[in-house]
C-alpha cells in the first residue's frame, strides 16, 4: 500500500473564529508547518511558516496590518508572499527571497488550506445537503494515537459499523467515484445498540438512517445523514501528527430551525459519541490493506482511491 504520510490536500486547519487579524496562527500538517491570519478585509490567508531568508519560524514574528514580519531579521512579507522589506539589507531587493503562500477557503465555519503541490482541487464540499441552509459548529481537536489513514478509512470500513457502532446495514452500500479527488458511498443503517446515544438515535431517525459519507481528497471525511424529519452532517478534518492524528470536527444541522442552537448540540453528542467509540479502538493501529474478503470490498475500492490520489 502506497500512501503519503500527508496527503496532497486540502486541511481544515482552525475554526474560522481562532483565525484573527491581530496574530499569526502556526498550524502543524505534518512535517509542513503553515501560519494562517486575516488581512485587513478579514480575508483567511494561509503561508508557509519558514522564513525563506534562514528558516526562523513566522509564527514568531508578526501580523502586521496585511504583511507579516520575521522575528528574527524583520524581513516584512505581503500576502502574496513577496519580500517588501529588508531592514539590514535595503539596497538588494532584487535578491528578496519569497515564502510560499497556500489557497485557503472558509466554510461550514472552518478555515481549509491547500497543503499539496501543483494546482489546488476542489475544496470540500457537501454532496447531497445544502450549505445554504445549513449552520455549523465545531468541535475541539482531538489527538488520535495512529496515522492518517485509519482515520480517514474508518468511515467507509463496512465491518466496523456492526462491531463498534452497532449498526446494521438495510441496504447494500453503493460506492462512487464523483470525481478524482472524492469518493462518496451511500447506505441505509438502522440501530442495534443500546446505549442512551443509540437509543435517541433510533428514536430521532425512525430506525432508517440515510448516510452519504464522502472523502474528499485523503484529508476530508463528511457524513450527510438523512433521518427523515431532519437532517445533520459531521465533516471531519485529519492534520497527521508523527505517529499520531489530529482529528477536527464540525457539525451541521438546518440553519432555518427555530432550535437551531439545541440541534446543534444534540448532533454534536451523538455524532461525538459515535465518534469517540473510534478513537479507543483505533489507538496504536498501523494501516495495512485489507485482504481479499468480501466483507471488506468497499474497503479496498476506498484504498484504491486513496493510492490513485494526486
Ligand atoms: S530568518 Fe527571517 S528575516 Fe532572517
Ligand atoms: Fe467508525
Amino acid at each position: 500500500m502506497n500512501l503519503p504520510p500527508r496527503p496532497n490536500a486540502w486541511f481544515l486547519v482552525a475554526t474560522a473564529s481562532e483565525v484573527r487579524r491581530s496574530r499569526l496562527l502556526p498550524v502543524d500538517v505534518g512535517e509542513l508547518r503553515v501560519v494562517v491570519g486575516r488581512s485587513s478585509d478579514g480575508t483567511a490567508f494561509a503561508m508557509d511558516a519558514r522564513c525563506p531568508h534562514m528558516g526562523a519560524d513566522l509564527a514568531a514574528g508578526r501580523l502586521e496590518g496585511d504583511s507579516v514580519r520575521c522575528g528574527l531579521h524583520h524581513f516584512r512579507y505581503d500576502l502574496q508572499g513577496r519580500c517588501v522589506e529588508m531592514p539590514g539589507a535595503p539596497d538588494e531587493p532584487d535578491r528578496a527571497p519569497r515564502v510560499r503562500t497556500r489557497p485557503v477557503v472558509e466554510r461550514f465555519g472552518g478555515v481549509f488550506v491547500f497543503c499539496g503541490s501543483g494546482e489546488p482541487f476542489a475544496p470540500p464540499r457537501l454532496l447531497v445537503q445544502d450549505r445554504e441552509h445549513t449552520a455549523w459548529a465545531a468541535g475541539p481537536p482531538v489527538e488520535v494515537g495512529c496515522p492518517w489513514p485509519p482515520l480517514i478509512t474508518n468511515g467507509f470500513d463496512m465491518q466496523h459499523l456492526r462491531t463498534v457502532h452497532r449498526r446494521e446495514l438495510r441496504t447494500e452500500p453503493v460506492a462512487t467515484t464523483v470525481d478524482p479527488t472524492t469518493y462518496q458511498l451511500k447506505y441505509v443503517s438502522r440501530v442495534t445498540g443500546r446505549a442512551l446515544s443509540d437509543r435517541v438515535m433510533r428514536r430521532l431517525s425512525g430506525d432508517h438512517i440515510d448516510v452519504c459519507v464522502s472523502c474528499h481528497g485523503g484529508s476530508v471525511m463528511l457524513a450527510e445523514v438523512d433521518l427523515g424529519r431532519t437532517r445533520s452532517a459531521v465533516l471531519m478534518g485529519v492534520l497527521p501528527k508523527g505517529e499520531h492524528t489530529v482529528a477536527r470536527c464540525l457539525f451541521g444541522v438546518p440553519a432555518e430551525s427555530r432550535i437551531v442552537g439545541a440541534r446543534l448540540l444534540v448532533a454534536r453528542w451523538l455524532y461525538t459519541s459515535f465518534l469517540r467509540q473510534d478513537v479507543q479502538v483505533l489507538r496504536g493501529m498501523r494501516f495495512d490493506a485489507p485482504p481479499a474478503l468480501q466483507a471488506d470490498a468497499v474497503l479496498r475500492s476506498f484504498v484504491t482511491f486513496l493510492e490513485q490520489l494526486p
